[in-house]
């Protein structure tokens, strides 16, 4: 009996001494905001500011794995969107209203090889001539390869499921390179690998809506796999080129911060999100598999930034049941996560390991009256500052959106623009927001 309670009593102390060490080597910042002075900013010469789109969420009338998916979940259909594909130029002329020097924006897969090995070369003009109109206009495009949309055909043959199938990504990345390269610099392979993986594979909330822990795993390793072979290839032919990642950091931090199991959910799920991710892109081997040529693959990383994530014992299995907790002085954004903005600055110096420059690719928030975006960008902005004072190498920002689009799952629900976009009449409508980032630009 006396050993029981001697053993007892010593695994106790053990887990006390564990969590405490936890709770020191991962502390959870929290601000003083009332005390902060947020209009103490000051960023570099040099620093760009931008925004930033994806081409599903607001091209319109696509055709692929994303658009089969609302058809088949009966989710909201993403249509015409914000037909940017016939509205382009105005919305060019919206970016440089704003004054930006930067935007971000995706090239469709099933727009240019809408069969296997069938080319597209008309609508591939017009990628081109987007390029022209906005270096014409002297902002820098930053074009992403792969941003969750792909053909269908693609997906029918398993997507990054399946390894074999990387070789077509690849001739896909290299034609689009081949075409732009001449004019644009700034390259991002893949938007969000872990939100692609987690989302399509683990929570079956994005195409192809399966479940499957060893399946996700697999997709993670076959998504680094894909990226490191555009890296490697497209640094082959122009070497001047900057090639980068995408890459959502979500913290996850214990709801209870001393509670252990919390906490072991929340090391596994930073593990799983950010920790293998990190790795893998600094030693070349992800999840117990070695890939080849993800070493010093990235020549900059792009940070896409929201929230952290409280985690407790119950996982949550699909979005639908996924409770968004918050700190109780927190603010619950419409998407239902928390305002962390102290978390951008853990984000950074988490990205900062890598050792090459950081492009702040996406941060916004869902808010369709506005009331809480000029907050959230004053506070954001303020820790880039501040983490930029302290010696970070930061390049730019970019807002996620330039204006409400297609949300995913959440259809048009959720609306991250900057202008708010009537999408009866396709009018679009600079926000409160949007007319204080544009003033703090200029
Ligand atoms: C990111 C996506 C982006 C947009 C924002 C709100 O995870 O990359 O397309 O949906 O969230």
């Amino acid at each position: 009996m006396w050993h029981w309670a001697a053993a007892a009593s010593s695994l106790v102390i053990v887990i006390f001494l564990l969590v405490s060490r936890l709770r020191r080597r991962h502390p959870e910042t929290h601000y003083d905001w009332g005390n902060i002075d947020l209009g103490d900013l000051s960023f570099p010469s040099g620093f760009l500011w931008g925004t930033a789109t994806a081409a599903h969420q607001i091209e319109g009338g696509l055709t692929n794995n994303w658009s089969d998916f609302e058809e088949d979940r009966g989710l909201e259909r993403s249509g015409a969107a914000c037909e940017h594909w016939t509205l382009w130029r105005d919305d060019f002329q919206l970016l440089s209203d704003l004054g930006v020097g930067s935007y971000r924006f995706s090239v469709e897969w099933s727009r240019l090889e809408p069969e296997p090995g069938s080319w597209d070369e008309g609508e591939m003009r017009v990628y081109s001539d987007m390029v022209d109109d906005l270096v014409s206009r002297g902002i820098r495009p930053m074009v992403t390869l792969h941003h969750f949309s792909h053909p269908t055909w693609w997906e029918e043959r398993g997507g990054f499921a399946d390894r074999r199938n990387l070789p077509d990504f690849l001739s896909y990345c290299e034609r689009v390179f081949d075409e732009l390269s001449d004019r644009v610099e700034y390259w991002c392979t893949i938007n969000e690998p872990t939100v692609c993986s987690a989302m399509g594979y683990t929570l079956g909330q994005f195409p192809p809506g399966k479940r499957g822990i060893r399946l996700t795993m697999r997709v993670m390793r076959n998504l680094m796999r894909g990226h490191a072979m555009v890296y490697r290839s497209l640094k082959g032919r122009r070497p001047e080129c900057q090639l980068g990642v995408a890459k959502n950091v979500t913290l996850f931090d214990p709801a209870s911060r001393w509670s252990p199991v919390d906490w072991l959910v929340a090391r596994i799920l930073d593990w799983l999100w950010n920790g293998s991710w990190r790795k893998g892109m600094t030693t070349g081997r992800m999840l117990g598999s070695r890939i080849p040529g993800a070493k010093d693959s990235l020549d900059f990383v792009g940070l896409n930034y929201y929230t952290h994530f409280l985690t407790g014992l119950f996982l949550p299995t699909a979005t639908k049941e996924l409770q968004f907790a918050k700190r109780e002085h927190e603010v619950a954004t419409e998407f239902g996560y928390p305002m962390y903005a102290e978390g951008f600055r853990r984000a950074i110096d988490f990205v900062s390991e890598l050792g090459v420059p950081i492009e702040i690719t996406e941060n916004g928030v869902a808010d369709a009256e506005d009331t809480l975006r000029p907050e959230h960008i004053r506070r954001h902005l303020w820790v880039v500052s501040e983490a930029i004072k302290e010696g970070h190498d930061i390049r730019s920002y970019h807002h996620w959106s330039l204006m409400d689009n297609f949300e995913w799952a959440e259809g048009y629900s959720m609306r991250f623009g900057l202008h708010a976009v009537d999408f009866r009449t396709q009018e679009r409508t600079l926000r409160k927001s949007g007319e204080f980032y544009r003033d703090l630009i200029s």
